[in-house]
């Protein structure tokens, strides 16, 4: 399973990438109006300083809701560097953007998607990787974690392409949960993937070890 970081932080994404297991970034409007990026040209300068951090795919999110809106933005978005990934809403403008950018080979990852349904007319569009927020299914009292299960069941019986990237994840059990259940990518917060680090019976067998050091010196 890949790892993305779920960020327009830069600091954050810097720490990630240090760890060297990060594969890739996905941000989305929220996450950069959080940096306080605004305005075309800051935005664009934005992702390049992703991309130039992150050898890997960075998914940039469409601000338009229009077929022909989302085209145009997109083809600027794709232009700023090889690995940005054109992120897309799951409408029915989005499916038709995501076939257009599909036939004009620009990689895609349609978003915001809550049912199994969503992502098979996303896999039939070509999108590049398909996000359903499982964080905020949980929120919703169903189980994230259950869809990611039946998109990878229906994407391997169909011999779809189409990569599953968990999303909206929030704890580190979800990424654990996501990897058992068979997800491409899971694209997570810092605190998550750091969260996978902690066990209590590592800090005290290693501050049994460091005291029998000691004694050894
Ligand atoms: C990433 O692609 C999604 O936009 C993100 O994971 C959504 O996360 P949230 O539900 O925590 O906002």
């Amino acid at each position: 399973m890949k790892f993305f970081i779920d960020t327009a932080n830069l600091d954050q994404i810097r720490e990630a990438n240090e760890l060297g297991i990060l594969d890739g970034v996905t941000t989305n409007p929220s996450l950069m109006a959080k940096e306080g990026i605004k305005g075309e040209e800051a935005i664009r300068q934005h992702y390049l300083t992703i991309c130039e951090m992150v050898d890997g795919p960075v998914s940039a999110e469409v601000l338009g809701t229009t077929f022909e809106g989302m085209v145009e933005e997109g083809k600027k978005l794709a232009a700023i560097h090889k690995n940005i990934v054109v992120k897309i809403p799951m409408t029915k403008d989005g499916i038709k953007a995501i076939k257009w950018f599909t036939d004009n080979d620009i990689q895609t990852n349609c978003t915001l998607v809550f049912s199994a349904g969503q992502a098979i007319l996303a896999a039939k569009a070509g999108a590049t990787y398909v996000s359903p927020f499982i964080g905020r299914i949980d929120d919703s009292s169903w189980d994230g974690v259950q869809l990611i299960e039946q998109i990878v069941n229906i994407y391997n019986s169909q011999g779809f392409m189409t990569e599953v990237l968990a999303a909206s994840i929030r704890t580190p059990l979800h990424i654990v949960r996501c990897a058992e259940a068979g997800a491409d990518v899971c694209t997570c917060p810092l605190p998550s993937i750091l969260g996978l680090l902690k066990h209590p019976l590592t800090d005290l067998g290693l501050a049994q070890f460091l005291k029998d050091a000691e004694s050894m010196k």
